[in-house]
């Protein structure tokens, strides 16, 4: 257990991008009510997500992580966590099939509420109120007492996460994941994309692999490895009062987990030495992730991994980087040198979305899918020539049919943003770019595997 550490000992440090809840009383009340309330998983499953992860660690796996930038009250609906989910079904099928890992399945989902802000206010028409922090924290309508942060929000975050994460159980283990089903998982809209067509091949292949098996004597439909799939959630450890209220001690072995999800990452603007963030963290046993941008230097970074992984556990630390497609190649060597110099375990994951935000010319701010896709190329180009392992990807992602990042294959153009633009935050993905974006990671993930074989 880490020294000298309890759920609130992140108060006595510098805590940034939280609200400051003017009713203390109200607060409190809140943070007492979650605190009875059940955790959201089980320590088991953190645990063995950490296991799956430490096979991402040996080059064994891969990881996918993705969903949503923020979920929101007023998206809450079952048919868009069923289309987020298909999607990364259908990137996961697309991953495993090209590379033969098997591919770790984590959900940006079920608590990725609260959002860090480049500035505390904001201003509009000569009006100051406080910026937007997500809908656990306030409200995204640009009123006095929309954006007056109110602690009973976290409740009803907790709520929906609950929901969430029993349908996205209930899809897991159901029968929907299914591998027979994979012929299903394709959306409507994107019988457009030439991706698609694609996907309809390799799906075709896997039926044909299923059917060979069963003619074998392998009855498929007995199998449970085929029958479903370990589907996790995550989120961004921001807002620490919530959770402090769902940090419990796990009964069978008695250490800390954070139980609002199996994992959680620290953003890259709270991951600095001594933060309230970074002191949270380092005493749950969940495996964690740490987003590394340009002002990382090697030297912090082997702190920070000292102290948040100090018995060196494999699968306990993600590092996803998030350069910007122009800084990638030149930014994540020095960190993969110090690292490997140093032999921490850690997971290379690629954020290609949040280094990458553009401006577009009527003010939607956009992602170029060019840029997403450059920057996945220089990362495996920096791990290829570091002799590391880029093991993983994080996308911010929707299985609706959004127009939010410009390019792919049905080309949104500058001027197509505003037709669905929905996001609570940042621009994601849309299905058929991110069924794109799988098809072409295969290809470099497997021309990445070819190599460490061949080196092997
Ligand atoms: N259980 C395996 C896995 O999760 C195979 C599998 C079942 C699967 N359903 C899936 C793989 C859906 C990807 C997507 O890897
Ligand atoms: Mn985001």
């Amino acid at each position: 257990m880490a020294a000298n550490w309890t759920p609130e000992s992140w108060r006595s440090h510098e805590g940034l991008q939280m609200p400051e809840y003017k009713d203390a009383a109200a607060l409190a009340a809140a943070e007492a009510q979650l605190g009875t309330y059940p955790p959201l998983v089980f320590a088991g499953e953190a645990r063995n997500l950490k296991a799956d992860l430490g096979k991402v660690v040996r080059g064994e796996a891969f990881l996918l992580q993705g969903g949503d930038c923020a979920e929101s009250f007023a998206e809450f609906h079952p048919n868009n966590i069923r289309d987020t989910f298909r999607v990364l079904l259908q990137m996961a099928v697309v991953l495993t099939f090209a590379s033969k890992l098997p591919v770790v399945k984590v959900g940006r989902m079920a608590g990725q509420f609260a959002k860090p802000r480049s500035a505390g206010t904001e201003t509009i028409d000569g009006v100051e109120l406080p910026s937007y922090r997500g809908d656990n924290v306030n409200d995204i309508a640009f009123t006095a007492e929309g954006r007056e942060p109110n602690p009973q929000r976290m409740v009803q975050a907790y709520n929906q996460s609950a929901a969430t994460l029993n349908l996205l159980r209930a899809f897991s283990a159901g029968g929907y994941a299914n591998l027979h089903q994979v012929h299903r998982w394709t959306l409507d809209f994107m019988g457009r994309s030439p991706w698609a067509a694609k996907f309809e091949v390799m799906a075709d292949r896997i039926g044909e692999a299923l059917d060979f098996m069963k003619a074998c004597g392998i009855d498929a439909d007995s199998v449970p490895q085929l029958q479903g799939t370990n589907f996790y959630t995550s989120h961004e450890a921001l807002l620490l009062p919530y959770e402090q209220a769902l940090t419990r001690r796990d009964s069978l072995t008695n250490d800390w987990y954070a139980l609002s999800a199996h994992m959680l990452w620290i953003g890259d603007r709270t991951r600095f030495e001594g933060s309230a963030h970074v002191e949270y963290l380092r005493g749950v046993d969940n495996p964690i992730g740490m987003k590394c941008g340009p002002s990382l230097e090697p030297d912090a970074l082997l702190r920070l991994l000292d102290v948040l992984n100090p018995r060196r556990e494999e699968g306990r630390m993600t590092l996803i980087t998030r350069y910007g497609y122009d800084k990638i190649e030149a930014g994540l060597p020095k960190l993969v040198r110090a690292v490997q110099r140093e032999g921490h375990p850690v997971i290379w994951s690629c954020d290609p979305m949040h280094g990458n935000v553009v401006k577009a010319a009527n003010g939607y701010k956009t992602r170029p899918f060019e840029r997403i896709l450059a920057e996945v190329r220089g990362f495996f180009a920096v791990h290829r020539a570091e002799g590391s392992f880029g093991g993983g990807i994080h996308a911010e992602m929707t299985g609706q049919d959004v127009t939010e990042c410009t390019g792919g294959a049905i080309a949104i153009t500058d001027e197509g943003l505003a037709d669905r633009y929905h996001t609570h935050c940042d621009p994601r993905l849309n299905a058929g770019q991110s069924l794109e974006l799988a098809f072409l990671l295969a290809e470099m993930l497997n021309e990445e595997l070819k190599e460490r074989r061949a080196a092997a």
